[in-house]
């Protein structure tokens, strides 16, 4: 296992002559890592000759600051969970400063306003966080395959579209979510949860079963009835947002076209910690 705190060092071993006809797979995380993170690990190790690993808690997608000073750092136990799976892995884990070189300022994206829609209503300026890092990430990465998960599947649209938009030379993988038993979509602020609130968690991808059932057997507006109604009461989860969208636009639909992919969407939160969560509805 090799780790790099700094993009110099990392540059100049990518620019060894080991890589030069190899494939780069690149898994770009924010640690406190999980089986959801492991397995988009697993599938670039297979479909890549290497694979880079990036830890950082990038403070500039962050609108909530007790949510970036609460986020869980765990870099010891992640560096012994990446060389379990792969001694050849490739670790970066910088510092704030060696990515923002003093300012942590983000960039402004257009990304068609997909980043106006759910996260990017409630968390305001978050895609402009993850655009400025990501995209900074791969200049220094320069990988040929990057993998990101469904579980944030806003996020993995606007990837594709900066990629699309600034031409950038790299293939976007999207990968399955990762559950815990209880079907609870795995995610490093699980870790924040009380044994009962996690228990309890399981109503969060229950619900969006269920409204799935109601998507396809009857109407939108039903689905997100039943959604509403189960979150009014709940003792421990309030709402933030429940949307059925179309998958390409994400814009929110009351109305079921033909040839349209639908997903579901929903945040919710328990005791100040947000948990987010998506299914398909085809
Ligand atoms: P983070 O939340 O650490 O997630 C890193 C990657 O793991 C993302 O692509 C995310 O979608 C994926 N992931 C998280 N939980 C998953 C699960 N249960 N199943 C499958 N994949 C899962 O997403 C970020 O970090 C950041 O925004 C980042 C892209 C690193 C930019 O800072």
């Amino acid at each position: 296992m090799h780790i790099f705190y700094g993009k110099a060092p990392l540059i100049a071993h990518l620019n060894s002559s080991q890589f030069i006809d190899s494939t780069i797979g690149f898994v770009p995380t924010m640690g406190a890592l999980h089986d959801g993170h492991l397995a988009l690990m697993e599938r670039s190790i297979r479909e890549n000759g290497y694979t880079v690993v990036s830890i950082f808690v990038n403070p500039t997608q962050f609108n909530n600051p007790e949510d970036l000073a609460k986020y869980p750092r765990t870099l010891e136990e992640d560096v012994r969970k990446i060389t379990a799976l792969n001694p050849e892995m490739i670790v970066y884990a910088p510092s704030v400063d060696d990515i923002y070189d003093g300012k942590p300022i983000s960039q402004s994206f257009d990304f068609d306003g997909l980043e106006n829609q759910m996260e990017g209503k409630f968390r305001p300026g978050h895609f402009d966080g993850v655009g400025t890092i990501v995209k900074r990430l791969f200049e220094i990465v320069t990988p040929t395959n990057a993998y990101f998960g469904e579980k944030d599947f806003q996020q993995l649209q606007i990837v594709k579209k900066l990629v699309a938009k600034y031409s950038l030379p790299v293939t976007i993988i999207g990968c399955p979510i990762y559950r815990e038993a209880n079907q609870l979509a795995m995610s490093s602020r699980n870790e924040r949860l009380t044994l009962e609130e996690r228990n309890q968690a399981s109503v969060i991808y229950q619900t969006l079963l269920q409204a799935k059932v109601l998507f396809q057997n009857e109407t939108i507006e039903s689905a997100i009835q039943l959604v509403q109604q189960t979150f009014e009461n709940h003792p421990l989860f309030d709402l933030e947002y429940f949307v059925i969208a179309d998958e390409e636009t994400l814009l929110s639909s009351i109305t079921k076209e033909e040839n349209k992919n639908y997903r579901a969407f929903i945040a919710v939160f328990v005791n100040n910690i947000r948990l987010i969560d998506t299914i398909s509805l085809n």
